[in-house]
């Protein structure tokens, strides 16, 4: 019988992230390939929402109908669980995003070589570092043309702000590219521009070996040596200690379309990537390895059927075992809840699980019951942190347009905020609720939903709003005297926190400037 360590240690639950084009779904659909959960290429549908498709809403419906699909991908590779979970390609949907890379334990992420640091993977970057979160860097589409990989890890460590250490390196790229040198485990992979062939393996013993000239040509093998020499004496030798801490992202090439270099980056994953670590809670840390179940809602996805208000939750598990009707406490309400139809997605597959441990997440059918950030455990009072709020981009106020339906509205409007659509303020010194999203799609998302499903309509009206930042300060009377002097544009968030909507980025800076002892933050944990 394996132990709940043994089942915590085989487990790596990760996300790919990328700018959109970069080569996310391919990649994973290749993982999914080498783990057995899928048999043919093609099986992942993206999920991006295409540009085009911004105004056909049946396309986002069914968009939205896919990655609760492939929320999360979860199979058996060697002795090894993985858990992948998506994140939404479309920037509008940035925030789903970060809320995924709280309950992930390393992160993958995908440049595309001729494009290098795309804006996108930079803002997930940040994420990333603000929680020390372990990267791996997959450079890909090295069978096109693209830039010189020693500019590219330049570009890496300059633009995502973290130390680089190439465990991989080309020979030649695009038209040119022969193959990749693998310096995590000296070997060396042979390209075939094939999909259906997996790569030739050529046995080498080290960078020196002869077999490496024959195979590539006597020029390419010789800048190959040469490269390999540049890297030894230009990056320290990896150490995994300083990747788990993110302080240093070790760096793959290869073609995912092609089914090149994935293997070896997945070999390496498994090997270096973090098992679940321990969660903290603002009681205190929590350990996967302790026997009590505890673990947090990091998601909840609408159903796609508008007659069934009903929504799947998903739940991280962070430690214990969780067990299917076991009595669980819902930290926000007091409750205890029994979950009698918990899933799991292995394979491809959802079905009905009865166990599942730390690093797992389980979808758990709801009807309102779950707010983003929910916390569960077996009787401790415990709560999670580490799901902040980011100051939106955009802002507008929202009018109720047919004055028979404000409770549906008032309802409609609570659960999707509830689901993390976008965030929700309320000025206080007009009383009007204003809703602020990360992009334009947003807005009609919420328009469409509070109709179809909750049977009210929305107006949207213009406000001028640079930012909205969360203001707090050790001094109470400064706190007071702010506000007092703001108060035409105080607002509380859902929390009753208190946030200044700043109309100017002057008005910020003045502001300040002005008041010292005023902290103003951009995302609402601090
Ligand atoms: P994303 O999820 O990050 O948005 O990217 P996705 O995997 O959808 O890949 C974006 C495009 O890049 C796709 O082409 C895909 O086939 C291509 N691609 C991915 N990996 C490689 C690679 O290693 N080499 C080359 N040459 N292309 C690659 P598309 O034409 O946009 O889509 P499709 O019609 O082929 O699906």
């Amino acid at each position: 019988m394996a132990t709940l360590t043994d089942e915590i240690s085989r487990r790596r639950t990760f996300a790919i992230i990328s700018h959109p084009d970069a080569g996310k779904t391919t990649l994973t659909e290749k993982l999914l390939l080498y783990g057995g959960a899928i048999h043919i290429a093609g099986a992942v549908k993206s999920n991006k929402i295409k540009k085009t498709a911004t105004s056909d809403w049946m396309e986002i419906e069914k968009q939205r109908g896919i990655s609760v699909a492939t929320s999360v991908m979860g199979f058996n590779y060697g002795d090894y669980k993985i858990n992948i979970l998506d994140t939404p390609g479309h920037q509008d949907f940035a925030e789903d995003t970060y809320r995924t890379l709280t309950a992930v334990d390393s992160v993958i992420i995908v440049v595309d070589v001729a494009k290098g640091v795309e804006q996108q993977t930079r803002r997930l970057m940040e994420v990333c570092r603000m929680r020390n979160t372990p990267v791996i860097i997959f450079v890909n589409k090295l069978d096109r043309e693209g830039r010189d990989p020693f500019e590219i890890l330049d570009e890496l460590e300059a633009e995502l702000k973290i130390s680089v250490r190439p465990l991989s390196w080309p020979i030649n790229i695009g038209a040119k590219f022969k193959g990749v040198y693998n310096i995590y485990e000296h070997s060396l992979d042979l390209f075939t521009p094939d999909k259906q062939k997996v790569s030739e393996r050529v046995e080498i013993s080290d960078v020196n070996d002869p077999a490496i000239d024959e195979a590539v040509g006597e020029a390419d093998a010789a800048k190959l040596r040469e490269d390999l020499e540049l890297i030894e004496g230009v990056y320290p030798e990896f150490n995994v200690e300083e990747y788990r801490e993110g302080l240093v992202a070790p760096v793959f090439f290869g073609s995912a379309l092609n089914t090149f270099g994935v293997k070896e980056l997945l070999d390496c994953f498994v090997k270096i990537a973090p098992s679940p670590k321990p969660t903290q809670a603002e009681e205190r840390q929590v350990k996967p390895e302790e026997e009590a179940f505890s673990g947090f809602v990091f998601k909840i996805h609408a159903n796609m059927d508008p007659n069934h208000r009903s929504c799947i939750a998903f739940v991280k598990i962070c430690s214990g075992k969780f067990e299917r009707n076991a009595p669980y406490k819902h930290i926000r309400s007091g409750k205890t809840l029994r979950f009698a139809a918990p899933t799991a997605f292995m394979a491809q597959k959802k079905s009905i699980v009865d166990e599942a441990f730390p690093g797992d997440i389980v979808g758990i059918p709801d009807t309102g019951t779950f707010k983003i950030g929910d916390t569960l455990t077996a009787g401790e009072d415990l709560h999670f942190k580490g799901l902040p709020s980011f100051s939106p981009e955009l802002f507008k106020y929202i009018e109720n347009e047919d004055p028979m339906k404000s409770k549906q509205l008032e309802k409609g409007i609570q659960q999707l905020m509830d689901e993390g659509v976008a965030q929700l303020f309320v000025n206080q010194f007009n009383g009007r609720k204003i809703i602020g999203t990360v992009g334009q799609l947003q807005f009609e998302v919420i328009q469409y939903r509070l109709l179809h499903e909750y049977g009210a309509q929305c107006r949207w009206e213009p406000i001028s709003l640079h930012k909205a930042c969360w203001i707090e300060s050790d001094n109470p009377e400064a706190l007071a005297a702010f506000k007092k002097r703001k108060h035409q544009f105080m607002a509380t968030d859902r929390e009753g926190r208190d946030v200044f909507l700043a109309d100017s980025g002057y008005v910020l800076t003045m502001a300040r400037q002005d008041f010292p002892e005023i902290n103003f933050h951009f995302t609402s944990e601090f």
